[in-house]
C-alpha cells in the first residue's frame, strides 16, 4: 500500500498550507477532505435540498460528480464540470459544510472516495479524521493545532491582506463555534489519533512546522 501522511487539526491551524507544501516536497498526491464536505454542501444548496434531510444528503455525497484539476500549481475543485473553487469557500457553504459533516451517513458515503486517493508514490491527507477513521494504518500521523486566539489572528491577517474588513472578535467567536461543533459531534469528532504526533504551531512559523513534519516522515 502507498504511504499516507495524515494531517488533522482544527479550523485555521495551518494544516491546509502544510499539507500542500508537504505534498509538493514529497511529490505525493494531496487530499483536501474538507473540500469534499464543502462540495457536498454546495451540491445540496444548489439542488435546494433541506439540510435536515439526511438520507438525501448522503445520496448526494455518494453520487458527487467532482474532480480536482491542477492548473498553475493550484488545485481547482470542479463540480459537474464547473470550477467551484471560490464558491465552496463562501460563508454560507462553510456553514452548510459543517452541518453536513456532522451526519454519519454522509461521512460513510464519502469514505471510499477518500481512500481512493491513496496511490503511489504516496498521499498527504488533510482533514479532521484522516488519522482516526479514513487512514487508520497511515505510517505518519500529525495533529496540528494552535490556540484559538492565534488561529483567529492568522485568519484576520489573511483577510486584511485581501482587503476584507472583519472584526477579530467575530473571527474568534466563529473559530470557537466551529471547534465546538467539530469536537462535540458524534460522528468522527475531532481528536488526535492515539499514534498521532501533536504539533502546536502557536509560537512557531510555517517553515519550522514543515521541517518538523519532514523530519517525522524521514525518521
Ligand atoms: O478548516 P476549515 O473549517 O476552514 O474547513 P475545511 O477543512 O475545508 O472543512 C470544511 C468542513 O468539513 C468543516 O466544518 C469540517 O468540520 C468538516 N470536515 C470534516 O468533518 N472532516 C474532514 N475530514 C474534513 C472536514
Amino acid at each position: 500500500k502507498a504511504p499516507v501522511v495524515t494531517i488533522d487539526g482544527p479550523s485555521g491551524s495551518g494544516k491546509g498550507t502544510i499539507a500542500k507544501l508537504l505534498a509538493d516536497k514529497l511529490g505525493y498526491a494531496l487530499l483536501d477532505s474538507g473540500a469534499l464536505y464543502r462540495l457536498t454542501a454546495l451540491a445540496a444548496l444548489n439542488a435546494d435540498v433541506d439540510l435536515a434531510d439526511e438520507a438525501r444528503l448522503a445520496e448526494i455525497a455518494g453520487n458527487l460528480d467532482i474532480r480536482f484539476a491542477v492548473a498553475n500549481g493550484e488545485v481547482a475543485a470542479v463540480l459537474e464540470g464547473k470550477d467551484v473553487s471560490r464558491d465552496i469557500r463562501m460563508e454560507r457553504v462553510s456553514m452548510a459544510a459543517s452541518k453536513v459533516a456532522a451526519i454519519p451517513a454522509v461521512r460513510e458515503a464519502l469514505l471510499q472516495r477518500q481512500r481512493d486517493f491513496r496511490s503511489p508514490p504516496g498521499l498527504v491527507a488533510d482533514g479532521r479524521d484522516m488519522g482516526t477513521t479514513v487512514f487508520p494504518d497511515a505510517p505518519v500521523k500529525i495533529f496540528l493545532t494552535a490556540s484559538a486566539e492565534e488561529r483567529a489572528q492568522r485568519r484576520f491577517d489573511q483577510l486584511q491582506r485581501r482587503g476584507v474588513s472583519v472584526s477579530l472578535r467575530d473571527l474568534l467567536e466563529d473559530i470557537r463555534a466551529r471547534d465546538d461543533r467539530d469536537m462535540n459531534r458524534t460522528a468522527s469528532p475531532l481528536a488526535p489519533a492515539e499514534d498521532a504526533v501533536v504539533l502546536d504551531s502557536t509560537d512557531i512559523g510555517i517553515n519550522d512546522v514543515l521541517q518538523k513534519v519532514l523530519d517525522l516522515v524521514h525518521e
